[in-house]
């Protein structure tokens, strides 16, 4: 089973990604950690964001996702920089990256392929329903007010130890928003067929239940799998 959740940014996709990961017992994959690693590689090795050769080589450089139903880790030049992907540094500039069609091109490819291999994932991004995995089981699209998803971010980024001011965070979403939308390679768009979810409002719990709720009345199997392992790839 592929359920996909796109959506904005802080919307609370991957908190209910991976949720509904483990709740099913089956792998999930933050689609958006592949984007911040390449940016990361082009950032510690000074690539131009704009040097389509350069990003597209790094793109297919030999980062490890290991994906489990609660996590999700990556390795670079045998570093876990999963943590740091999160930082602001790495926010500000992942849109170039995402703007890339090489790049793109690549992490798509490796999607898929994790899609295969596995046969049943949770997948969240901005593309999953509407580019990577069309015929998915079961798509979905999030959302929330800005102002919502600002304060929730910003709470996150406290919790990690950045300091960060509400404002910042607020003008990063914005811009997020903007370039995820308007750019010409998978713009962000509702997939056809997504059920659509707004999270102003809800708790972590409601969006959980909603989302299972919705795979009963797909008439999807939702009793948990177990022995789930670790997915190295
Ligand atoms: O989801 P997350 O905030 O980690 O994504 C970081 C950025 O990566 C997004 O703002 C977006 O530009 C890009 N992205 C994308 N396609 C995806 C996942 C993320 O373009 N499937």
């Amino acid at each position: 089973m592929i359920v996909t959740i796109d959506g904005t940014a802080g919307s609370g996709k991957s908190t209910a990604a991976r949720k509904l990961a483990a709740r099913l017992g089956i792998a999930y994959l933050d689609t958006g950690a592949m984007y911040r690693v390449v940016t990361l590689i082009a950032l510690e090795d000074g690539i131009n964001l704009s040097d389509e050769t350069r990003l597209v080589a790094a793109a297919g450089e030999d980062f490890h996702l290991d994906l489990g139903p609660t996590h999700i880790r990556v390795t670079l030049r045998e570093r876990d920089v999963t943590e740091e992907l999160r930082s602001m540094r790495i926010n500000d500039h992942t849109r170039f990256i995402a703007a890339s069609p090489g790049v793109r091109r690549i992490l798509i490819e490796r999607q898929r392929d994790i899609g295969r291999r596995l046969g049943s994932l949770v997948t969240e991004g901005r593309d999953q329903g509407s580019v990577v995995f069309p015929d998915a089981d079961a798509k979905f699209y999030m959302d929330a007010a800005v102002e919502k998803r600002a304060e929730r971010r910003m709470h996150e980024l406290l919790a990690e130890g950045e300091e960060v001011a509400y404002d910042d965070v607020l003008a990063n979403l914005r811009e997020r928003d903007r370039t995820d939308a308007s750019r010409p390679v998978a713009p962000l768009v509702v997939p056809r067929g997504a059920i659509m979810i707004d999270t102003s409002t809800l708790s972590i719990q409601q969006v959980l239940e909603f989302l299972l709720e919705q795979l009963v009345r797909l008439g999807l199997d939702v009793t948990p799998h177990s022995g789930i392992g670790e997915h190295v790839f």
